[in-house]
């Protein structure tokens, strides 16, 4: 069943480009067969991603496919869990920024039968992008497992779990990024007294002209980025932006300005053509593409290999 799914999977996507999905979750060092604890999200064959920002289908893409997983993970508040990406190739390909929330079912509800409809979603983990003018690099792209850790002050009851991954490369004109999310049902034991907010609701999150959704992330280089979507919670959780893969083309001085937003500081001095592109750039970062002025030559032993014409990325040879 499984080669047949990649072989399904594979011919589509050498058609397209390439898509992802979060069929499998690791929960205390298990992982869970294929859709067991994640809802399956309709594009489970064809990978496709969810643009339209409007609708139902933003939240767990799953209108097409029976309402819920199969199973309900048990963990503990402050457990670190990891969903799996799968795909041609298995990776948060694009360049984009990720997002975690959780949503609480009504007391009495089992999480198997609530939809997650209302204002009942807070975010408690995301991994934005970092941009200065000269480079903006996209540190989510390129995971193939998203590990999440639990906030200990997050009650005990049952949630869905909802990791949202915001492809940015044709994000220019609305409705061009493109959605990647998978729910997954958990009962979570031995939690906190936290209040978890603020809430938001999906659909009603997002009206797709945020500036960090509508967005040319090539052309001119954004010299800020915004993460679309509230404040992590708690908001001294340590569930923060953290540089997890790629950085080392971000090469001027950043304030960081909230837990969303990286300003740099020094941009504005050098922004010709013949800047400093020196360095070598690391696994997924850009390496060259219309208007890029960085460096072009990946560390050993990555290759600089054109996504586009605005962008080029430094991946396994
Ligand atoms: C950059 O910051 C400015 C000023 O705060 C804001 O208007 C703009 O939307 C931000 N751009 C992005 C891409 O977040």
């Amino acid at each position: 069943m499984k080669s047949f799914f990649a072989l399904v999977a594979s011919v589509l996507v050498a058609k397209t480009s390439a898509h992802y999905v979060f069929p499998d979750l690791i929960v205390g060092g298990v992982t869970s067969s294929d859709w067991q604890y994640t809802r399956q999200t309709n594009n489970w064959q064809d990978l496709n991603p969810q643009t339209d920002v409007t609708v139902s289908d933003i939240r767990c893409y799953d209108s097409a496919e029976s309402d819920s997983a199969p199973d309900t993970a048990t963990v503990n508040a402050g457990d670190t869990i990891t969903m799996t990406v799968y795909g041609n190739p298995a990776n948060l390909y694009h360049p984009g920024v990720l997002n975690v929330y959780m949503a609480q079912a009504p007391s009495g509800t089992d999480v198997a039968d609530w939809d997650g409809s209302g204002s009942v979603w807070f975010k408690i983990y995301e991994i934005s992008a970092i941009a200065n003018g000269q480079t903006i690099t996209f540190p989510s792209t390129g995971l193939t497992q998203v590990p999440i850790t639990l906030p200990t002050e997050l009650p005990s009851g049952q949630y869905l779990l909802r990791t949202e991954h915001i492809a940015l490369h044709v994000a220019s004109s609305y409705g061009g990024a493109q959605f990647y999310i998978g729910c997954v049902q958990l009962n979570v034991e031995n939690g906190g007294s936290g209040t978890p907010g603020p809430l938001v609701a999906f659909p009603g999150a997002y009206t797709g002209y945020e500036p960090g959704i509508l967005i040319d992330i090539y052309y001119p280089i954004p010299d800020n980025y915004t993460q679309p979507g509230p404040p992590v919670w708690p908001s001294t959780g340590g569930s923060t932006t953290t540089g997890i893969g790629s950085t080392s083309t971000v090469k001027s001085t950043s304030t960081v300005k909230s837990t969303t937003t990286v300003v740099s500081s020094t941009t504005k001095t050098s922004s010709s053509a013949t800047s400093t592109a020196t360095g070598t750039v690391a696994e997924y970062g850009q390496c060259g593409g219309q208007g890029y002025t960085g460096s072009t030559v990946c560390a050993s032993p990555f290759v600089c290999t054109e996504s586009n014409e605005y962008y080029s990325q430094c991946l396994p040879a």
